[in-house]
């Protein structure tokens, strides 16, 4: 077992390695060690989750041009190490359910495994780092840090939620301020409430700059 996770780490480093939309080998990594700890406390099995969460973005629909091109990346990955039949339906089954994409498109795990790495993901794009992560991923799009005449939209379509020009400060509003009422977990819901409570501070102390609050 041990193997087959220090293989699918080095799949997952490589992949990534070249990566600066906030999508790099360093948000897996943290996704993986946090799934972990979520999957103890809410008994999940710690090998499904562990290889989800390494593969969670391999596959995803915002790198890949369609989901089956990033599904065979992740199914010839398991069968070359060797995973079969059942284990490969769980794995990618968790797998496959991670991504946010847009307000209103649903996409609810169907197993524990899948629901605790989608709670990890959620929870890498809350609080500090998720900050620093919508900057970069906004970077990485050509969107402005902020620009109040666009106004933020709730998507109903993952290609609406993909193509339209927006800005990092709508990000806010239309993904991270959603994901507290997201994670399906007890243990990820303690820690998006914290998270969250951040990002709030955050955009407070970003938009009295922004509007000249500050000066006295
Ligand atoms: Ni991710």
């Amino acid at each position: 077992m041990r193997d087959k996770i220090n293989k699918t780490i080095h799949f997952a480093k490589e992949t990534f390695k070249e990566d600066s939309s906030g999508h790099d080998w360093w948000h897996t990594h943290r996704v993986s060690k946090l799934a972990k700890q979520i999957a103890v406390k809410e008994k999940a099995d710690l090998f499904i989750v562990e290889m989800a969460a390494l593969l969670h973005d391999i596959s995803d629909f915002k790198f890949n041009s369609n989901i089956e091109v990033g599904k065979n990346k992740v199914i010839s990955h398991l069968k070359s190490l060797g995973i079969e039949g059942e284990l490969i339906d769980k794995i990618w089954s968790a797998v496959e359910t991670v991504s946010f994409r847009g307000a209103n498109v649903l996409n609810k795990p169907t197993t524990l495994e899948g629901m605790v790495v989608q709670d990890a993901d959620r929870l890498d794009a809350l609080g500090a780092i998720g900050i620093a992560r919508t900057f970069a991923y906004g970077a990485h799009k050509g969107r402005a840090i902020y620009d109040p005449e666009i106004k933020p939209t709730l998507h109903k379509t993952a290609d609406e939620y993909l193509q339209r020009d927006s800005s990092s400060i709508n990000h806010f509003y239309e993904k991270l301020f959603l994901l507290k009422e997201m994670v399906n977990t007890e243990t990820a819901k303690k820690i998006a409430k914290k998270r969250h409570d951040f990002l709030k501070i955050y955009l407070k102390e970003f938009l009295t700059e922004w509007n000249g609050e500050d000066i006295k």
